[in-house]
């Protein structure tokens, strides 16, 4: 990226999307082809394939246990394969991780971590910057946009670890978009956090999508919030279905992946 195209005073918006949406770049999709993962004795996933578009916002669903957040990672290289690729343009998605912005499950981040709400927005302009130079004006704008977008600029000063479960998704969340990445990924970010917090992260979502980004989240609630999605993907250690939300949802993929056990929102009731 060439900073010198930048203004100070550029908005936030112009900040974290100056992709363009119709950009090639931004217009490649992710593709996951037979994937498998074995942990020990546990087969997490068979055989997985499906499409992630860009501009879309995707969900990932499925039981607990289903292989959701194993998938994620396994897309990202942080976990092995038995086999499989996924590719991300012509070239393995792993090998792009500059491109993509990853917020795990909270419960696999450590809260102890001396660090405040900025330095932790910061971290994202590691990969920009690099560990030894000094963060330019252009980074410092950046993450100070990406925490007034979030609504977290009074916390700025806060260590993480005292922050409530919303506060430390949307400061992670800032994070996220401080990387000014193309893919986004999230493992269950609305976890245990309040409704105004969820509207507002979905509203960042839409925006990332509407700007030709490729979002991706790990989702278990089918409650309501499943309407926020373009498309699903349906987990069930195999793909059970992926596709449009209103393909995916279906009386028989739901009771494929979960039994009888689902109690789904019907959009027709709503
Ligand atoms: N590190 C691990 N070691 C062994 N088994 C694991 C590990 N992580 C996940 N599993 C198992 O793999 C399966 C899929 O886990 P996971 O991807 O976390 O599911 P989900 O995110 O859909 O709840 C589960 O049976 C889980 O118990
Ligand atoms: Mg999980």
């Amino acid at each position: 990226m060439n900073t010198a195209t930048f203004s100070p005073d550029t908005d936030w918006a112009k900040m974290v999307c100056h992709l363009p949406a119709a950009s090639l770049e931004a217009s490649t999709a992710i593709k996951i082809s037979q994937v498998g993962v074995q942990y020990r004795t546990v087969e997490a996933l068979r055989n997985v394939s499906c499409v992630v578009a860009p501009g879309r916002l995707t969900g990932i669903i499925g039981p607990n246990g289903a292989g959701k957040s194993t998938l994620m990672k396994a897309m990202l290289g942080l976990i092995p394969v038995t086999g499989g690729t996924v590719l991300y343009g012509d070239r393995p998605l792993m090998e792009q991780r500059e491109r993509v912005a990853y917020v795990p499950q909270r419960s696999q981040i450590d809260w102890t971590y001396p660090a405040t709400v900025w330095d932790a927005v910061m971290m994202g302009r590691v990969k920009k910057t690099g560990w030894f130079r000094r963060f330019s004006t252009v980074s410092r704008r950046v993450a100070a946009d990406a925490l007034d977008r979030v609504g977290m600029s009074d916390y700025r000063d806060r260590p993480i670890g005292q922050l409530s479960g919303g506060q430390q998704q949307r400061v992670f969340l800032a994070r996220a978009l401080a990387q000014e990445a193309e893919v986004f990924c999230f493992d269950e970010p609305f976890a245990g956090i309040d409704q105004k917090t969820q509207a507002i992260i979905f509203d960042i979502f839409r925006d990332l999508a509407d700007a030709g980004k490729t979002v991706l989240v790990v989702n278990h609630d089918l409650g309501a919030s499943i309407t926020h999605f373009d498309d699903l993907i349906l987990l069930n250690t195999e793909l059970i279905a992926s596709g449009s939300r209103h393909e995916v949802l279906s009386q028989e993929n739901l009771y494929r992946a979960y039994g009888g056990q689902v109690m789904f929102f019907t959009e027709a009731a709503a």
